[in-house]
């Protein structure tokens, strides 16, 4: 089977990959597919369950069970857990938390990594995650680890939060963002890790048109 174009974009949390992923295949007219989401889809189905962080074994058992699909509206990805649209209840710290604790068990990410290969043998896809370059898409077109320095993505957060009228503290951010990264990195499945093939892009000090005109020229 002929796959699509796959661009891979790994990196850690506030990098900046879901806005240059959706800005890049917004141009090249290819589909955004956004993992992070069915991670954190995953985890509001295990919350909603009372299920704790670290009860691995209940994760384990309950994550075959939930029904999650993506679907496209207009461009947009809906994800869909049991049939109803959660995208309104994704972007929470607590979805964000519980998300990072069950994605490094086995079982939710093979099921979870099934999903994400199917979409990409089927179209052309922008996709976006930790683990795309390494373990999703391995034959990846085009491959892109993008990085920041943890104060620069702290600061980023700060400005968005700020902007909602949500309080918040820098150095609590930066704080939340290095366990975070700690936590990715560190997991014994699919860690968090540059492929070998992938190229390096430090966004710290460049601007969203700055990091998507380097995708493009390497894309061309
Ligand atoms: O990118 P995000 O913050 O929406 O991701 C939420 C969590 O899901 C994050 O802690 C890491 C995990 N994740 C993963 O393990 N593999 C992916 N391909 C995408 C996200």
């Amino acid at each position: 089977m002929k796959k699509g174009y796959n661009i891979a974009i790994d990196g850690p949390a506030g990098a900046g990959k879901s806005t240059i992923a959706k800005r890049i295949a917004e141009e090249m007219g290819f589909i955004y597919v956004d993992t992070g989401a069915m991670y954190r889809a995953m985890a509001l189905y295990l919350i909603r369950r009372g299920i704790a962080p670290d009860d691995t074994e209940r994760i384990s058992g309950l994550c075959k069970e939930a029904d999650i699909s993506i679907e496209y509206r207009d461009g947009e990805q809906t994800v869909l857990l049991d049939g109803e649209n959660v995208n309104a209840y994704l972007r929470t710290e607590e979805v964000g938390n519980m998300a990072s604790r069950s994605s490094a068990v086995p079982a939710v990410r093979e099921k979870l990594v099934e999903l994400q290969q199917k979409l990409a043998a089927k179209a052309d896809v922008v996709m976006d995650g930790r683990d795309i370059g390494t373990v999703v898409l391995p034959d990846a077109d085009v491959k892109i680890y993008l990085t920041a320095t943890s104060a620069a993505r702290a600061k980023r957060r700060y400005l968005e939060l700020q902007e909602k009228g949500e309080q918040a503290e820098l150095s609590q951010i930066e704080q939340d963002i290095i366990e975070r990264d700690y936590r990715d990195m560190h997991r014994e499945h699919s860690p968090l890790r540059q492929a070998e093939d992938a190229v390096l892009v430090d966004s710290s000090e460049l601007t969203i048109n700055e990091v998507v005109e380097r995708i493009r020229e390497l894309c061309r």
